[in-house]
């Protein structure tokens, strides 16, 4: 890692900047071998972990990109972030705080204990077992309603219309028992809102949502814009729970990485499994990043690196 510089300077990169910084970072490391697929989903060992694109969208509504950035990978773990907007949407902050909680747990995403590690809560909205609460507790009369909903939120927070990876979805759907394990015991704990295997199902629907990199930049743009999709000028998320989102992304973004990551690049982000890292820098933009191989965190070692790289030549470290 180079640790990034902090976020002092007045003066907005100008687009030259911006698409230069891409390129470079590009080049300086598309040949990086480090890291490698998820298998634990079958499907994604299959991807080709060659693939790389970068994207950044800037709250003024610019998008800059390079490489891979017209290929759907699925958004994986970046779902939790949009399913923890919607529940807040529903439900207010305070709510969803004392019901799923707030606390990084320091464990891997799909860590058991973590169910049960903190006395009255799930640990946080981005671990697999505080995901899937949060995931349960999105209202609607049965889980095709609920999904509907789900879907219909991440697509105004892209601005285009998403869709399921069906294969992405039939393939960890017949393999997630870890999940399963964790909803009977949230379900145990009375931590999980609705019906847990249902809820499970919905939370690996919202986990196979085929995104491209300039998509899920415009999802991050919409959270650095305060709420607002600066493409289509839509009010997405409630502009007051933006700062919970971001924190959260801060503190557990990268699981058990995630100190690390604060202490390098210092900008909120969110992992997806798939391969791809998604970072936000608020009121100036977001940057996506997909390429797959992952370190032992399930961090994409790549993105990681083209985020870091590029917060240290744009100056956008937030401390
Ligand atoms: O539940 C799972 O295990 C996956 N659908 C998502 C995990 C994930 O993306 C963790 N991220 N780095």
């Amino acid at each position: 890692f180079v640790s990034a510089q902090s976020n002092r300077s007045p003066v907005a990169p100008t687009p030259e900047q911006f698409q230069s910084t891409l390129g470079n970072a590009y080049e300086k490391f598309k040949g990086d071998t480090g890291g490698k697929n998820a298998d634990y989903i079958p499907y994604l060992a299959h991807v080709d972990s060659k693939l790389f694109g970068i994207a950044v969208v800037t709250t003024d509504g610019k998008l800059y990109k390079v490489g891979d950035v017209e290929y759907a990978f699925s958004i994986q773990s970046i779902s939790k972030v949009f399913t923890l907007a919607l529940a807040m949407e529903e439900l207010g902050p305070d709510e969803v705080l004392a019901k799923i909680g707030g606390e990084p747990t320091g464990r891997p995403f799909n860590s058991i204990p973590a169910v049960v590690d903190m006395p009255s809560h799930a640990g946080n909205p981005y671990v697999n077992a505080g995901a899937i609460a949060t995931t349960s507790l999105i209202s609607g009369a049965d889980p095709v309603a609920k999904w509907a909903k789900i879907l219909a939120f991440y697509s105004e927070a892209s601005g285009s219309k998403l869709s399921l990876i069906d294969e992405v979805y039939k393939s960890e759907a017949a393999t997630n028992t870890g999940n399963k394990a964790i909803s009977m015991l949230l379900a145990k704990y009375d931590r999980i809102y609705a019906n847990p295997f249902e809820s499970v199902d919905v939370y690996t629907k919202q986990c196979s949502v085929g995104v491209t990199a300039d998509q899920l930049a415009v999802m991050g743009a919409t959270l650095a814009n305060n709420g607002k999709n600066p493409m289509t000028g839509k009010q997405v998320v409630k502009q007051d729970n933006v700062p919970h989102i971001l924190a959260e992304m801060m503190m557990a973004g990268l699981y058990d990485g995630s100190g690390q990551w604060a202490w390098t690049v210092g900008i909120p982000a969110k992992s997806g499994v798939g391969g791809s890292i998604l970072a936000v820098v608020p009121g100036k933009g977001a940057i996506a990043v997909f390429a797959p191989p992952l370190d032992e965190a399930g961090n994409s070692v790549k993105a990681q690196k083209v985020i870091g790289y590029v917060a240290d030549k744009l100056g956008i470290n937030l401390f």
